[in-house]
């Protein structure tokens, strides 16, 4: 097992990226605490259809121990009580996952300030807030992980003008908070995915799903599994001198486009 003991923190992890990340986790040890808005796993239109066990009954079924901590992480107060009562439960934090995101569709002609602000707030100024929060937790692990789930949009246009530069800035953040607590032996590091199957896709049409999969090099959309497999390596003690890094997990996609 590659997580044995470890303590991790994994946002949105009811859902999608975030479920498969802590179901890996716990497939190698870890202890889960899962920390989102809602208990219920979000259910798609073309994925996740018919996903209804919240993730610690799953994690729970695979012999793994976790706990559910409901959380907006666009609320400090909120997320500093998530910490809290994560290290009371489970008696420090080893690893942190800023998974939780969310993607409103549309350019700048289509979505409001208020959308921006939101899309920014949670992809963003929220992934800073956990982060700044877990440091001092951090810094008494021998093991100190944090992952920020970025995305392959930090690198192009095309996704609006509030999620690629708020993933963009997640790639950019990775890198100035790496230099920062690298004195304490944390790492730091970015999972920018391509297109996983998740209910964020409700908003393609088929033909687009079949468009960006034809133009994947490895030719299907990613599954949450691709990226929680990810997210172990850079948790694991086999990427411990692996920090400031954005790894992409796309297939293959944008080394074609
Ligand atoms: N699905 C993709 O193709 C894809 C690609 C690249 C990056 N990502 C990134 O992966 C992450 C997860 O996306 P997903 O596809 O699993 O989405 P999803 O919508 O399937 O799941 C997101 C989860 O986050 C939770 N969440 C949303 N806002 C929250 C908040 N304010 N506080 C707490 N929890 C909140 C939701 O309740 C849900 O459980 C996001 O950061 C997203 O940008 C996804």
């Amino acid at each position: 097992m590659l997580l044995k003991d470890r303590i991790s923190i994994v946002t949105g992890g009811s859902s999608g990226v975030g479920r498969g990340i802590a179901l890996e986790f716990a497939r190698e040890g870890a202890r889960v605490v899962v920390a989102d808005k809602q208990e219920a796993p979000l259910r798609g239109k073309y994925h996740e259809t018919d996903v209804t066990t919240p993730t610690v009954e799953e994690i729970e079924k695979l012999g793994g121990e976790a706990i559910f901590v409901q959380t907006d992480v666009t609320d400090e107060s909120q997320v500093e009580r998530l910490i809290e009562q994560s290290v009371r439960h489970f008696g420090g934090l080893d690893i942190l996952v800023n998974n939780a995101g969310i993607h409103i569709p549309g350019g700048a002609q289509d979505i409001s300030i208020a959308q921006w602000d939101q899309v920014v707030g949670t992809n963003l100024r929220a992934v800073f807030v956990a982060t700044k929060l877990a440091i001092p937790h951090l810094k008494g692990s021998e093991y100190g992980r944090i992952i920020q789930i970025a995305s392959v949009h930090a690198y192009g246009g095309g996704a609006g003008p509030a999620y690629a530069p708020a993933k963009a800035g997640v790639v950019n953040m990775v890198r100035d908070t790496a230099i920062e607590v690298g004195e304490f032996g944390i790492t730091v590091n970015a999972i920018c995915p391509g297109y996983i199957e998740t209910s964020l896709q409700d908003y393609l049409t088929q033909e687009m799903i079949d468009a960006v999969a034809e133009k994947t090099a490895l030719p299907r959309f990613g599954k949450p599994r691709d990226v929680g497999r990810a997210a172990v390596f850079l948790a694991s003690d086999d990427a411990e001198w692996i920090t400031g890094a954005s790894l992409l997990v796309d297939g293959g996609l944008i080394t074609g486009t």
